[in-house]
């Protein structure tokens, strides 16, 4: 059996802890500010073929943010990054328990300002993207709508940091929903 090459996302298989979490949530008087921590964990599951032509190598991943105010889960979160070595192009497809699920593309970002040692990928999605898509249920359509979703990620070694971006329709207005933390690879 060859082995895979999982590319960009290699550095990524492990186990990463955070605490430094800033969620900006929606409330219907205005924003919530939620410090959270978490626990992300990448796990290295090979590669599929589509189509007969296209080869991807998968992650599959977790993620599960506590509140810090009470302890307690208040986001989860799991689903795949995959890999094309033949185009470069890398999608991250997760869910969320709300009813939401999201497949967002893109590529490793190349930049004079990315030292070499620095892996940075950015993945985006539009709910009826060509590149991928936001699929929602009846209830988060008419109430709480996803219309994008964005994200950068920043690997350097052993330190694994994120920003993300969800622009929602809610409670009559467009909210950005942000989430970012830096994480600590486990040993
Ligand atoms: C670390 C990542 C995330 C955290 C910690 C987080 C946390 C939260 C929190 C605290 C709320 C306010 C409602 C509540 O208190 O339960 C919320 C609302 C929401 N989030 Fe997130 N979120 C994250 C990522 C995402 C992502 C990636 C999506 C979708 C692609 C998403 C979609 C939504 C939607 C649709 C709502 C509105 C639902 C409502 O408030 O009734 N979130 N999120």
């Amino acid at each position: 059996m060859s082995e895979i090459n999982y590319g960009p996302l290699a550095g990524l298989i492990g186990t990463w802890k955070g605490d430094k979490g800033v969620d900006i949530a929606p409330e219907p008087s205005g924003t919530e500010n939620n410090p959270y921590y978490e626990t992300i964990t990448f796990e290295a599951i090979g590669d599929v073929e589509n189509a007969e032509t296209q080869t991807l190598a998968i992650l599959f991943y977790t993620q599960i943010a506590s509140r810090k105010s009470n302890d307690e889960v208040f986001h989860h979160q799991s689903g795949y990054w995959t890999w094309d070595a033949e185009t470069g192009v890398i999608t991250q497809s997760f869910s969320i328990p709300r009813g939401v699920s999201v497949v967002a593309s893109g590529r490793v970002l190349d930049s004079d300002d990315i030292p070499a040692h620095v892996v940075k990928i950015e993945v985006s999605a539009e709910e009826s993207g060509f590149d991928g898509g936001i699929a929602q249920s009846t209830f988060m359509q008419k109430n709480a709508r996803t219309n994008t979703f964005s994200q950068v990620l920043a690997l350097d070694g052993d330190t694994l940091s994120y920003e993300q971006t969800t622009m929602l329709d809610i409670y009559h207005k467009t909210f950005e929903h942000t989430d970012n933390n830096s994480l600590t690879r486990q040993k």
